[in-house]
């Protein structure tokens, strides 16, 4: 831990920017983080828009986002995932195509395309290897967006995949946290587990207090507030409504367990795994060309 404090205080100093794009149809966060020196971004959990009744794809949002790193000069280095998302479609093959950079997830995405690889009766065109992303990160594997230096945190719980980047003074911790009003994210689909959660929110808030924290998701509390995706470590151990004041393990199992019973599955959550588990792409045309996603039934 002592590493990773020194490791932000060292790039506090170099100049690190933020901008973030966020899509109020799935009310995901994207976060694009760059060096201000020379350029080069990396850009976090993107969003292709998706209308489900039509069965059509959208890149009206994610170009506004395109047009931005264009105008801003920004050479995309990385397009990252926090996770195998459930509720909307990765951009990042799109992303790929229109500004280049390499695709990068956190190693246990191979858990989740095997399991879902059964649900989906997918057959031996689709590998559960993890080779469909440029990249597969290992827990604290250490790279470079730019001259900043960046983490990985494996922090899963949510699903298998899920991992934390931290990259000079920022942290974005996908769905793990939400805002410390909103508490934390459901741990009931395949291979979630909320006492690995736990442990992985306690990983997060021993980073230094003071680190950025960017989320993934927000619903505006229930429509009290704005929607927000920014905080910090020091406000979700002081105020987290579900582990904010020193919340027991046995105690924060019980309530998500209890509260996860509840929640149905997210409207998106069929189409959503089997193209963000190709990295984005969408699946494989048929002899005519055409695409078809699958619907699997009673799966859940
Ligand atoms: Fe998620």
């Amino acid at each position: 831990m002592l590493r990773l404090h020194q490791l932000t205080k060292k790039v506090w100093k170099m100049s690190a920017s933020l901008k973030t794009y966020f899509d109020s149809d799935t009310n995901n966060a994207t976060h694009i983080v760059w060096d201000s020196e020379n350029r080069k971004c990396a850009i976090i959990d993107s969003v292709l828009n998706f209308d489900l009744a039509a069965g059509s794809t959208s890149a009206t949002a994610v170009d506004q986002l395109v047009a931005f790193v264009e105008e801003e000069g920004l050479n995309v280095e990385w397009i990252l995932e926090t996770h195998i998302h459930a509720d909307h479609l990765t951009a990042a093959a799109y992303l790929k195509d229109k500004l280049g950079g390499r695709t990068g997830i956190g190693a246990g995405v191979v858990d989740v395309q095997k399991t879902f690889k059964k649900i989906y009766g997918l057959g031996d065109d689709f590998v559960a290897d993890g080779a469909q992303f440029d990249h597969l990160f290992a827990d604290g594997e250490e790279f470079q967006v730019g001259a900043l230096s960046a983490t990985i945190l494996h922090t899963l719980g949510h699903t298998p995949a899920c991992a934390t980047y931290v990259i000079a003074d920022m942290a974005f911790s996908g769905d793990t946290f939400f805002m410390p009003d909103s508490g934390t994210a459901r741990c009931d689909f395949p291979g979630g587990s909320a006492a690995q959660l736990y442990n992985s929110l306690e990983k997060i808030l021993a980073l230094p207090p003071e680190t950025r924290l960017f989320l993934n998701h927000d619903y505006g509390c229930g429509g009290s507030r704005d929607c927000c995706w920014e905080t910090t470590v020091a406000g979700q151990r002081d105020k987290n409504i579900h582990v904010g004041g020193g919340t027991t393990a046995e105690e924060f199992i019980a309530m998500r367990e209890e509260r996860d019973a509840m929640l149905s599955m997210p409207r998106l959550v069929l189409p959503a795994i089997q193209v963000n588990m190709r990295a984005g792409e969408l699946p494989p045309p048929d002899a005519d060309g055409n695409r078809f996603l699958k619907i699997p039934l009673n799966a859940f």
